[in-house]
């Protein structure tokens, strides 16, 4: 299915042919590699909150496709959907998040499990003991379904009050100090395998709540009661990132246990201006920053992904534009921040192999030939688009330059693209290297990659590469 060419004729008269007629592909999207890859090369996952609606929007679910490793639905996991009425359990609208995230090669993490809000209130009104038994029977029988879907549970959400307290919720008052331990013991036991998170919000910051949250999770390592991670939700306002965001993860972090950013957004009082735009970069690369200087950060997780999927201006009248790309899904200054702060413009040249089935043209057991080959692999697929990487190898010879052709036979074209710039002229499509990415040591690959719209067959286009 791929093929490699090193035959610069061929390709020269291709490039000769563009020129008539040529189309810059997203020009803006194309400057850098999406977060996902940014945070990968750095150790850790970036994703985005997606609904089982937002899967309908087909712009959005491809924005979401290329920029997040990592999806958390927004609804379809907590209790009101999981388990409306006393044992009865739907998981439709929950599985069709994952199902669009499997297809876009995003992992999930579960939310949530044990929480306050978005709980029936058949639940809520139950004695004591029943409501014990509900909890570990929901726990056990939504963490059994999800189990190998998701890589992590927020076991429980938003227990503590801002005082650092305890939240005096109906699970508070009903089952006393315990009922966290024992949530988590139960989540153990029904999922072995996924990592138990503690989230809340305005615990980014040293301060009572997060003091609160602290004294417990060093109180669970004391006593053995399983806990693998702090989420940090992060619902954060315009110039007001807390300045002890990274010494506040460095402290839960040292207590044995993973953190993550799980829920950020950055609101202000909308309209939006330039001012409070730039100020807003600013705070997103602080917390991204914030992430990379704590080993045991593992990603950050943005509660929307665009402007026009927020839950912001529902919940806070008036505030709003809160998270990285506008409300026409193109990326605002704080998008540029967090892929700076993430290391965008560095060096991406790799020398992983591949073990996608590339095929040369060698026959013999000689060298390696010079001049380079390229390898395409759909990454993600889902109705009406797909993702795609393609890997650009330099064979026996350091090159300087590349440009990979191809034409796509099933009606197929690109809409946004990384790490190179594509031009296009009907289904024929030539991608050149980026400034930073032309340079391919002997024996070495990049990448680049596009997110694409596509109905019914996709093949794989066979490929040629030329030096230049
Ligand atoms: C929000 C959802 O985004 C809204 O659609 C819903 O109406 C309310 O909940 N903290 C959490 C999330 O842990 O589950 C919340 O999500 C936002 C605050």
């Amino acid at each position: 299915m791929i093929s490699t060419s090193k035959r610069l004729g061929a390709v020269a008269a291709a490039l000769a042919s563009v020129t008539a007629l040529t189309v810059v592909l997203s020009p803006a999207a194309s400057a850098a590699a999406p977060l996902r890859d940014l945070a990968a090369a750095k150790g850790r996952y970036f994703g985005n909150a997606m609904t089982a609606g937002d899967f309908n929007d087909s712009a959005y679910r491809a924005l979401s496709a290329r920029e997040a490793g990592v999806v958390t639905p927004g609804n379809e996991m907590k209790w009101d959907a999981t388990e409306p009425n006393r044992g009865s359990f739907t998981f439709t609208r929950g599985d069709q998040v994952v199902a669009g995230a499997v297809a876009a090669n995003q992992k999930v993490r579960g939310h949530t499990l044990v929480w306050h809000s978005q709980t029936p209130s058949w639940a809520q009104n139950l004695p004591a003991a029943e409501l014990r038994s509900a909890m570990v029977n929901h726990i056990n029988t939504v963490m059994g379904h999800y189990k190998g879907k998701v890589f992590a549970w927020d076991v429980v959400n938003e227990a503590f009050a801002e005082d650092g307290t305890r939240r005096q919720s109906f699970w508070q008052q009903k089952l006393g100090d315990g009922f966290i331990a024992e949530a988590f013991r139960a989540a153990r036991a029904a999922d072995p395998g996924v990592k138990l998170y503690y989230n809340d919000y305005n615990t980014d910051g040293i301060g009572a709540k997060s003091d609160g949250v602290y004294n417990l999770v060093k109180a669970f390592k004391q006593q053995g009661v399983p806990i693998d991670g702090v989420g940090f939700q992060a619902h954060m306002i315009v110039g007001q990132v807390p300045s002890s965001l990274r010494q506040n993860l460095q402290r839960f972090a040292d207590l044995g246990v993973d953190v993550a950013i799980t829920e950020l957004d950055i609101r202000m009082k909308t309209p939006a201006d330039s001012g409070k735009l730039a100020q807003q970069a600013r705070d997103y690369a602080a917390v991204v920053d914030a992430c990379l200087a704590v080993a045991r950060c593992v990603g950050i997780t943005t509660w929307g992904l665009s402007d026009n999927h927020s839950w912001i201006p529902g919940v806070f009248p008036g505030e709003g534009a809160a998270l990285p790309f506008d409300g026409n899904l193109q990326p605002k200054p704080a998008y540029n921040a967090m892929s700076t702060a993430f290391g965008a413009g560095g060096p991406t040249t790799t020398t992983t192999t591949t073990t996608t089935t590339t095929t040369t043209t060698t026959t013999t057991n000689g060298p390696l030939p010079t001049g380079c080959s390229a390898a395409y692999r759909v990454t993600g697929q889902w109705q009406g688009g797909f993702q795609a990487e393609i890997t650009v190898s330099a064979g026996a010879a350091a090159i300087s330059g590349w440009a990979v052709s191809w034409t796509f036979a099933d009606g197929q074209a690109v809409s946004s693209s990384w790490n190179a710039v594509l031009t296009a002229q009907g289904p024929s499509v030539t991608a050149r290297n980026t400034s930073y990415n032309g340079a391919i040591a002997a024996g070495s690959s990049t990448t680049f990659g596009f997110v694409g719209t596509s109905t019914g067959r996709n093949s794989s286009p066979t490929l040629t590469c030329a030096t230049t």
